[in-house]
């Protein structure tokens, strides 16, 4: 079983975080839903749900829901808050920078990430890197059609 605890992240990028661990965005259940996926991190049963409506190919409402440790909440809530009003390239370019930069690999195609920079620290933890991108590959298995995954 992982630990729970939040890693010892920058302190204004720990604060954003928390902040949204603590009152997550993207709660408000959709009354129309095109793509959907459950996602579950089997290490330690953390579950996500994200939910899309799109409209004129652009993502007009996320929803996220689960039960997860601070990281993999945060990022839940901060995918539902960029990822709104974004077209479905600018949301995929955006899931790429996450993964790249959990990856050490070059990030510099996207800069529009908003709160997503608070989510960087994580990539020195590699324990928590799943936690960071559960949300994200639920929410890339979704447009795939795919509803239930399990990371690995
Ligand atoms: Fe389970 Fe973070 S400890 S997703």
């Amino acid at each position: 079983m992982q630990t729970k605890t939040m890693p010892q992240l920058n302190e204004l990028y720990r604060e954003i975080i928390l902040e949204h661990y603590r009152k997550p965005c993207g709660r408000e259940p959709l009354d129309k839903v095109d793509y959907h996926a459950e996602g579950t991190n089997p290490l330690c049963g953390d579950e996500v749900k994200i939910g899309l409506q799109i409209k004129n190919n652009k993502i007009e409402k996320v929803y996220t829901e689960g039960h997860g440790c601070s990281i993999s909440i945060a990022s839940g809530s901060i995918l539902a808050d960029i990822l709104r009003g974004k077209t479905l390239e600018e949301a995929k370019k955006i899931s790429e920078y996450l993964k790249c930069t959990m990856q050490w690999k070059n990030n510099n195609f996207c800069d529009d990430v908003g709160d997503l920079r608070a989510l960087e620290g994580v990539k020195k933890f590699p324990v928590r890197i799943k936690c960071a991108l559960l949300p994200w590959t639920t929410f890339e298995e979704a447009l795939m059609g795919h509803d239930r995954i399990e990371i690995s």
